[in-house]
Order: structure tokens, then sequence, then C-alpha cells
């Protein structure tokens, strides 16, 4: 696909937006098949450093109550997933620096390759130092997810303050790549100011990082965020439909241009339509991570608002999310890690 042509399918719908879908869906069938792989996502902490200007949990959200789990809550969840036969568990929570909180990720993620060797373990936790990343790896860590949320830099800096550098987000990305991490990033469709050409430089950015993995979605409002006023409250309202479009085409293009890699279908689409998650599943998606966290910490977990599950707890989660695979009419796969097809490739070879 050409960039004019990316371009027309990234604003398509009705018929056009169907060629695309279509067209993606091909693409999978062709080269990944129908099965869909399950992560258990664990938020096992909303305590962060950072203040990003789109992000309901940044730090100086003093609405929010901080939680951090304990080692016991995070057993009984692991517990979960192994009942659920989920194969592989995702740990995400803010950006945590201090030596305390280094440790007690890595010792978690020690106790989890431990007792769970057959995981796939990924983490979400932000902008993290080579040598801790290493560390990481090492005690089983098997996959990143670090959202570049916009490839743009000039974009990125009207999203977060000035002392959250790209240089070093992107450094990072790097660094996973070097120690042999699966490397997942995504971004935000949807953002006020984003223009359509910023989508096609995050799609040549994730081309050229050669990234294995993708959770995208779409940007959803948050009242307590500086991103937000009256007139973006009042704009993105009436974009819902577009911004909910947009997330849906750009998986179905990121499916066709990038075949082999892992595309989760991101929670935040269930905000503008329950089907949602089910449709990103149908146009290009193979990963769908139920959430494991328990109930009482989920309403303390407010990225955006209107944050699905929030009253749901674990088996809920994984009654729905299997029933969404099946509505979409593609395989539910327990028990396997389902790497991503793109990292096997790019790894047969690698010294
Ligand atoms: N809308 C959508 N996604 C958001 N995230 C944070 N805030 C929002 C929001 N308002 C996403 C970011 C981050 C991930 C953990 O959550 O992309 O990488
Ligand atoms: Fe922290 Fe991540 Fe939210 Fe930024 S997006 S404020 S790093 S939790």
């Amino acid at each position: 696909m050409n960039p004019i042509e990316i371009k027309k399918y990234l604003l398509s719908n009705a018929e056009e937006q169907q060629e695309l879908f279509a067209l993606s869906n091909n693409i999978r069938e062709k080269h990944i098949g129908r099965n869909v792989y399950f992560r258990g996502i664990i938020e096992f902490s909303n305590i962060c450093e950072k203040n990003c200007f789109y992000c309901g949990i940044r730090h100086d959200n003093e609405n929010v109550e901080r939680f951090r789990m304990d080692y016991d809550e995070i057993k009984e969840c692991l517990r979960f997933i192994k009942q659920a036969n989920f194969g592989s568990v995702v740990l995400q929570s803010g950006e945590m620096t201090s030596n305390g909180a280094k440790d007690y990720l890595l010792q978690l993620v020690d106790y989890i390759h431990l007792t769970y060797p057959e995981y796939g373990i990924t983490i979400s936790c932000g902008e993290l130092d080579y040598d801790y990343l290493k560390s990481l790896k090492e005690a089983g860590a098997t996959r990143y997810l670090l959202r570049i949320e916009t490839s743009v830099r000039s974009l990125y800096s009207k999203l977060h303050p000035s002392d959250h550098s790209f240089e070093n987000r992107m450094e990072c990305l790097r660094n996973m790549k070097r120690l042999d991490y699966q490397v997942g990033t995504g971004n935000m469709i949807g953002i006020p100011g984003q223009t359509t050409d910023d989508l096609l430089a995050d799609l040549r950015f994730f081309q050229e990082i050669d990234a294995d993995m993708f959770g995208l979605g779409p940007y959803v409002i948050h009242e307590d965020t500086p991103l937000v006023n009256r007139e973006i409250k009042r704009w993105w309202e009436e974009n819902r439909q577009i911004i909910y479009n947009k997330t849906l085409n750009f998986i179905a293009v990121l499916r066709i241009l990038m075949p082999t890699c892992n595309i989760a279908a991101a929670t935040a689409l269930d905000v503008f339509n329950p089907k949602g998650r089910t449709e990103a599943l149908r146009v290009g998606a193979n990963i769908i991570m139920p959430v494991v966290t328990p109930s009482m910490y989920r309403k303390k977990y407010l990225l955006y608002q209107d944050k699905p599950c929030i009253d749901e707890n674990a088996e809920m989660c994984a009654m729905c999310t299997i029933n969404k695979v099946k509505l979409a009419g593609l395989n539910t796969v327990l028990g396997v890690r389902g790497d991503s097809e793109h990292f096997k490739l790019s790894s047969i070879g690698r010294l």
C-alpha cells in the first residue's frame, strides 16, 4: 500500500472501509490464521512519577487514591490466570524508578518465572534503564510494552511536560531490542491536533523500529487532566465516531503492513461501542487482555473516563473476552503463550 492509499483507508468508512477490512482479514488468514491469544493483565499499582497530560493516574492528580498490590494479592491473580488457562501475564503500573519499586518488580518476575515457567511475561511499567531491563529479562520477562503514544515530536511535546523526553523513550525501545525482548509499542489515535499524516508517521515508525507487538487504542478524555478543557471535551464528544472508526482502520492497515505482528484489541475501544474489542479482533487484532486486577483496585486505575470492566471481576472478564473472540468468529487459544510470529521469524539467524 502506498502512502496515498493508506491515508485514504485511515479515513474510510462505509464501503471503502469494508474493502479495507476484507483486505486485512485476508492477510491475517494467510500469515497468522484465526488464532487469538490471551494475556491476563494485572494492573498492580497506580503509582506514577510521570505527568503525561492525557492520563488519569498522572502523578499530580490528587483525586487518585494510590495503591500497590502486595505479593499475596498478586499470587491470587496468578492462580486465577492458571485456572483460566491464559498463556501469558502482563504486569502493568505507572512509572516507578525508586530502588524499592525496582526490587519489588524484579522479585515478582523472578517468582512468576520460577512458579509458572511456561508463561509469557510482559512488562508495561514505563521507561526503565538498560541495566534494570537486563535484570528483568534475566529474571524471565519475555516482552515489554512501551507505547510511543505519538512518533511526531512536536505532538509528543504537547502531550507531555518538558522534562519527559521523547529521546529517552526511543532509547528504551532500542534497549529492549538490544536485550532481545519481544518489543511492543503503540500510539493513541484521536489525540487533539493529530493529523492523518501524523498517523502515517506512526506507521512508518512502527516499521522502522521493527516492533513485534502493538498495544494501541483511541484517545479518551479524562476530566482531571490538563489536556481537557470545555472546548476539547466538546470536540471529543462530537468526534467519537470518527475516532472509533479511525482506530479500527489503523488496526486493519497495521495488520496489512506488518502481517505477523501481535496486535492487541484495546479495552478503550469499548468506551465508544460495546462491540469495540470484538470489532478490533474482526479487522486484524489477534490478542485480547482480560483484566485480572482485583475489583477493589479497578476504579483506582482510571487512565481515562468511562473505563470498561470497572464493576466486573476476573471471572466475568474471562468469560466476556472468550465470548468476544467467539463473536468475532475466531479461535480462542488457551494454554499457550502465543508469542509474536514476527519475533520468531526475525530471531531466526540472530546470534
Ligand atoms: N486515553 C487513552 N489511552 C490512555 N492512556 C493513558 N491515558 C489515556 C487516555 N486518556 C494509555 C497510554 C499509556 C497506557 C498505559 O494507557 O497510551 O501508554
Ligand atoms: Fe504515568 Fe503512564 Fe499515565 Fe504517563 S501514561 S502518567 S507514565 S501511567
